[in-house]
C-alpha cells in the first residue's frame, strides 16, 4: 500500500491488550488505569481477520504490542493463524519479557520470528521503581528463555529518562560485547504519562554516542526506525531511536491496530479509524482509507506540545 506522500506500508503493529503485569511509570498511571471492558476488545478471531485483510493489501510484517501481549490468552494459537497467512515475511513481538520463560519456546514453535525486550537498567531496585514493582530477574530470566528457544537478534530496548538511567549507558551498551543482541536506546516521547518524570528526563539519544565514543557506525537495517553502532569487536550492537530530536516520520512504513478495533494511520495523530465490525471489501476499503489518512509527520515536540494521540502508551503499544 502507498500512502499520499509515496511511503510503502507494510508493517501493521496490533496491540492485544491494553492490560499489563508491570506499570512503567513514563507508560501507564498508577491508579485508575482505564481498563476496556471485556467486551470491547476484538477477539483473536476477529484480530486474524484483519490482519489477513491488511496481508492481502500488502502488509508484509506484523508486531504484537499491548500493554503487555503475552498476558492475552490463546496468544500462541493467535502466532500460529498468523504464521499461515500467505505473504507474510515477519512476525514479530514487543514484550517485558516477565513472562517468556514459559512462552517462549511454543512461540518460536507456532512460528513467532524475533521478540524485542524491554529492559530500562540493570539495578534491581531502580527497575522495581520504574516498574512500579517489577522484579529484574524475572526479566532477565525472560531474555535467557528467548535466547535458549533460538530468537535472534534480540531487541533490548530501553527508554532513555535523564537523571534515571543514563549513568547505566556504558553497561547497557556492553551487553553486546559477548551477545547477538542488540541494545537499543530510545528517546522518551511525550505521550500519555510519560512527562512523570519532567523536562530534563527528555534528552536526546545521541547523549549514548557522547558517552561510549568508542561506538562504529554499521549499515541501516531495512525498515527499522534505530540508527545502529557496535563496540570494536562486539559480537551484537546497539540502535538509536530518536523519535524526537530527528523524527523518522518521512520513512514511516506503518500503521497501527488498537485492542478495541482502531487503526491508527499515525501513533501521535487522534484520528482513528474503528473497523470492528467490518468484512471483507468494507474491511479492506477501511484499512485503505486509514493509510490514505496517514499525516505527512508528526506535530513538532516543544516543552508545551505533547503527543495528539488520544491514548497512552499502554493502549497503543508503542
Ligand atoms: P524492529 O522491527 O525490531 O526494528 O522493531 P521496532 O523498532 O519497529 O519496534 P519496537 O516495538 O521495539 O519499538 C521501538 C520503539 O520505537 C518504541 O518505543 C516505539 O514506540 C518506537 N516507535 C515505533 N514505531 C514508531 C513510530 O511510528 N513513530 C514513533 N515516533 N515512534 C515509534
Ligand atoms: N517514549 C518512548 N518509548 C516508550 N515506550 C513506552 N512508552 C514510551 C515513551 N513515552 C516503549 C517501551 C517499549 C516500547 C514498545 O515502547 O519501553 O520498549
Ligand atoms: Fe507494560 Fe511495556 Fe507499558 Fe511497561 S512500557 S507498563 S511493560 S506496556
Amino acid at each position: 500500500m502507498q500512502d499520499k506522500y509515496g511511503r510503502t506500508i507494510e508493517y501493521l503493529r496490533i496491540s492485544l491488550t491494553d492490560l499489563c503485569n508491570l506499570r512503567c511509570v513514563y507508560c501507564m498511571p498508577e491508579e485508575g488505569v482505564c481498563k476496556l471492558p471485556h467486551d470491547r476488545i476484538l477477539s483473536l478471531e476477529e484480530v486474524a481477520e484483519i490482519a489477513g485483510a491488511a496481508v492481502e493489501l500488502g502488509v508484509r510484517k506484523i508486531r504484537l504490542t499491548g500493554g503487555e501481549p503475552l498476558v492475552r490468552r490463546g496468544i500462541v494459537e493467535l502466532v500460529r493463524a498468523l504464521r499461515a497467512l500467505p505473504g507474510l515475511d515477519e512476525l514479530v513481538l514487543t514484550t517485558n519479557g516477565i513472562l517468556l520463560p514459559a512462552l517462549a519456546q511454543p512461540l518460536r514453535d507456532a512460528g513467532l520470528d524475533r521478540v524485542n525486550i524491554s529492559l530500562d537498567t540493570l539495578d534491581a531496585e531502580k527497575y522495581r521503581r520504574l516498574t512500579r514493582g517489577g522484579a529484574l530477574e524475572k526479566a532477565l530470566d525472560g531474555i535467557r528463555a528467548a535466547q535458549a528457544a533460538g530468537f535472534a537478534p534480540i531487541k533490548l530496548n530501553a527508554v532513555l529518562l535523564g537523571g534515571v538511567n543514563d549513568d547505566e549507558i556504558p553497561a547497557l551498551c556492553a551487553l553486546t560485547r559477548d551477545r547477538p543482541i542488540e541494545m537499543r536506546f530510545i528517546e522518551l516521547m511525550p505521550i500519555g504519562d510519560a512527562l512523570y518524570f519532567g523536562p530534563e528526563a527528555c534528552i536526546p539519544v545521541d547523549t549514548v554516542l557522547q558517552r561510549v565514543p568508542e561506538l562504529q557506525p554499521l549499515a541501516r537495517a531495512h525498515g527499522s526506525v534505530a540508527r545502529r553502532y557496535a563496540l570494536p569487536g562486539a559480537v551484537g550492537s546497539v540502535g538509536l531511536i530518536s523519535p524526537v530530536s530527528c523524527s523518522f516520520c518521512s520513512e514511516c512504513n506503518r500503521i497501527r491496530l488498537t485492542a478495541d478495533g482502531c487503526m491508527k494511520p499515525c501513533l501521535h495523530s487522534a484520528e482513528e479509524f474503528p473497523l470492528r465490525g467490518l468484512h471483507g471489501d468494507a474491511l479492506r476499503s477501511a484499512i485503505i482509507a486509514a493509510v490514505n489518512a496517514k499525516p505527512e509527520a508528526h506535530v513538532e515536540f516543544t516543552a508545551t506540545q505533547r503527543s495528539e494521540s488520544a491514548r497512552n502508551m499502554n493502549q497503543i503499544g508503542g
